[in-house]
């Protein structure tokens, strides 16, 4: 074991501070990697303050963090897939059982004995695992991932959760040419969203709450924006779309959404917000409409995105800052105040 630099929280109520940690030495299979970038996940803010207590409790100290980008520094002796040096990516899971039908599907994210990258049992030092605000992590060799050379690194980090989730639902519900594809929420994932679903030739319009976000909506790739307050607005689009992302951290009206869905279509939530909605029965029935769920992707699916990314030259739109004003990122992430996600920069860890 080492120690490692690391930013945590203590309780639900305390702010992030500094802190050490201990991270195992690489094992035969791990990889160990200096983190060089970090996104932050409004998921890090809701598993920091314990917003998920009903599904998957806090345990402190929490340190967050699932969107990694770094470089090799060591490797086991049965690694072959990165040697160091190397620049490698860690996303929201670093292990699973690898022998449950969800396992071999390629579909991790849903396997039963599943280890998210924060807050859930570390196989190896018991107590639970420790994300990636930190300057280094350990991780087997099975859930690293490759950045394509020309991604920047700092905007390639928000890809790990941020790309995925968005993607996956999209490659799953079959978004290609021609289909109309709403992205409501323009925040982290919501951003990715756009990108992703322009680059797959989709109609894409966004529904924000935010009038000021409109011209990025376009620079990102959207054909149209809906400012989502006003009912006139959205009543132009009623039953027209063949698949909605719902990427809102926060309570709003799904129905609103449900209704401007066409015979079959689908609204598929990816945002967590803390509490349950209220469903109207007819913003489904009427029409033959889903209403899905979706959480990251699957290990294979998740490198299938970076390359993707890699192709269409797709990047997150990063602010960097130091891990010093994690802080006033997570109160700017409340109030919908970020273009279009914090990236922390480690190096201002290794420094202080
Ligand atoms: N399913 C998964 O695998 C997965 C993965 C990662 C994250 N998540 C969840 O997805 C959600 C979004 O994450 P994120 O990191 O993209 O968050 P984010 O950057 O904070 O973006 C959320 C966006 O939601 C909109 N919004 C916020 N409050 C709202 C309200 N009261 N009513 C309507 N819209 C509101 C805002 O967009 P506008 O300003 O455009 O309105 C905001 O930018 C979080 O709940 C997160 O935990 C899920
Ligand atoms: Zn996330
Ligand atoms: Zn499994």
């Amino acid at each position: 074991m080492y120690k490692a630099r690391a930013y945590s929280a203590a309780s639900a109520t305390s702010p992030l501070a500094s802190t050490t940690i201990m991270r195992r030495d690489p094992t035969e299979h791990d990889v160990q990697i200096e983190i060089l970038y970090c996104g932050i996940c409004h998921s890090d803010l809701h598993q920091a303050r314990n917003e998920w207590s009903g599904f998957l409790p806090t345990v402190y100290p929490c340190v967050p963090g699932h969107e990694i980008v770094g470089r090799v520094t060591k490797v086991g002796s049965a690694v072959t897939k990165f040697k160091a040096g190397d620049r490698a990516a860690v996303g929201c899971m670093v292990d699973s059982d690898g022998t449950c039908p969800e396992c071999q599907a390629g579909l991790e994210q849903f396997c039963p004995n599943v280890t998210f990258t924060y807050n859930l049992p570390d196989k190896h030092l018991g107590g639970v695992t420790y994300g990636g605000y930190s300057e280094s992590i350990v991780v087997d060799q099975r859930f690293v991932l490759r950045v394509p050379a020309n991604l920047n690194p700092a905007g390639a980090a928000p890809l790990l959760c941020a790309g995925i989730t968005t993607y996956s639902p999209m490659h799953h519900w079959g978004v290609t040419k021609d289909k109309k594809v709403g992205v409501v929420g323009l925040g982290g994932l919501g951003h990715m969203a756009v990108k992703i679903a322009h680059a797959l030739g989709a109609q894409v319009v966004v529904f924000t709450t935010s009038p000021n976000k409109k011209e990025d909506a376009f620079r990102l790739g959207a054909d149209a924006v809906v400012i989502s307050r006003n009912a006139d607005e959205m009543q132009k689009h009623a039953g027209s779309f063949n698949f909605i992302l719902d990427a809102v951290s926060a309570d709003h009206d799904i129905n609103a959404y449900l209704n401007l869905l066409r015979r079959d279509g689908n609204v598929v939530l990816v945002g967590a917000p803390e509490k349950p909605f209220p469903i109207s029965a007819f913003s489904l029935i009427m029409g033959r409409r889903s209403l899905s769920g979706s959480v990251i992707g699957g290990i294979a699916e998740t490198q299938e995105m970076l390359d993707f990314c890699g192709k269409h030259n797709i990047t997150a739109d990063v602010e960097v800052i130091p891990i010093q004003k994690v802080n006033e990122a997570y109160e700017r992430l409340l109030k919908s105040d970020v273009k279009y996600r914090f990236s922390i920069d480690m190096a201002s860890l290794r420094a202080q």
